[in-house]
């Protein structure tokens, strides 16, 4: 067992050390434990290491965030030392034992990883964007959702796996697009009205699809997420998108997130009708439908996190 007395000393010793849990107080010198607490969650080498908060806060809504922030417990001080000795070890026997029951879920994880891979491979096969496009989106996702799920804006509608549910399957969004024929989807240059309609289908088709797996594998709980992606990253927030003509907070979050990060990218790609518009054009361009096609507060969220988005679209451009 080892202590440290502020953040610099913690990371430090993680650094050296990755313990079996923390106990972390929530007023430490410096940053504040639930600042800390993010902190781990988001870096990849602790986010596994359980944290229980030590505070002598009674504050029933800081108690109810450190656990929303994924604490495994909340220790009031002062505390008996024999009774956190046994919640410590009641809280590492949970942890062995859910490592042991994982051994045959591993199995049904990898089988849903392989099942979105598959639907992926498929879409890909016939859909004329690019593996690059599919890529950046996914990364512009991953950070979009990481942010919502930091944001008290969103917190009440987000699970603990949000943003990596919603990472995993943003690259589904279009797999309805096997459906569409060859002359709608690979016609170089605008469709007119009617291959509009024809084209919007491929998000109930897509749709149909997930839900048809959903018959067949109900315990897989992220179909419904895909299924949300896929028939709604059209839908806008003023309700003038499709096919449902959802609109504010109807449509689902994941696909909110999910038509900010596909446009953002499908406005700096090249295409036979267009060329391709710079990422500065891009965030004016999401800026000036904030509240009209997106969710204004996303599209906030987005925004601050500029120079990260900036960083992938450079590091994954297309060649
Ligand atoms: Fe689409
Ligand atoms: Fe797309």
């Amino acid at each position: 067992m080892s202590g440290a007395c502020n953040y610099e000393e913690s990371i430090a010793q993680l650094s050296v050390n990755i313990p079996d849990l923390i106990l972390l107080d929530m007023n430490m010198p410096g940053i504040d434990g639930l600042e800390f607490l993010d902190i781990l969650r988001y870096t990849p080498r602790f986010k596994h290491i359980p944290v229980m908060m030590v505070s002598a806060d009674h504050d029933p809504e800081r108690i109810k965030e450190t656990f929303r922030r994924g604490a495994m417990d909340f220790i009031h001080k002062p505390y008996d030392p024999e009774e956190l000795d046994l919640r410590i070890q009641r809280t590492l026997n949970l942890i062995r034992q859910a490592a042991v029951r994982a051994v045959a879920p591993a199995e049904d994880l990898s089988s849903q990883q392989l099942m979105i891979q598959s639907l992926a491979d498929l879409a890909g096969t016939r859909d004329n964007e690019t593996g690059q496009h599919l890529l950046r989106m996914e990364k512009y996702v991953e950070i979009l959702a990481v942010q919502a799920f930091k944001s008290p804006r969103y917190r009440n509608d987000i699970e603990p796996l949000f943003a990596e549910t919603v990472t995993s399957l943003a690259r589904l969004h279009d797999i309805g697009k096997v459906s569409i024929p060859d002359h709608i989807l690979h016609k170089p240059g605008r469709l007119t009205p009617e291959e509009f309609e024809v084209m919007k289908t491929h998000t109930t088709k897509g749709a149909e699809t997930i839900v048809r797996l959903q018959e067949s594998f109900p315990a897989y709980h992220y179909l419904s997420t895909a299924r949300d992606i896929i028939l709604h990253h059209h839908e806008r927030w003023d309700g003038a998108g499709y096919p449902a003509g959802l609109s504010g907070n109807g449509i689902p979050l994941s696909a909110r997130i999910v038509a900010i990060a596909d446009v953002f990218d499908a406005i700096t790609m090249k295409r036979v009708y267009k060329p391709a518009q710079t990422i500065i054009e891009a965030f004016v361009l999401l800026n000036d439908e904030r509240g009209t096609h997106f969710d204004p507060d996303l599209v906030d969220l987005f925004l601050s996190v500029s120079r990260e988005i900036t960083e992938i679209h450079t590091q994954y451009r297309d060649s």
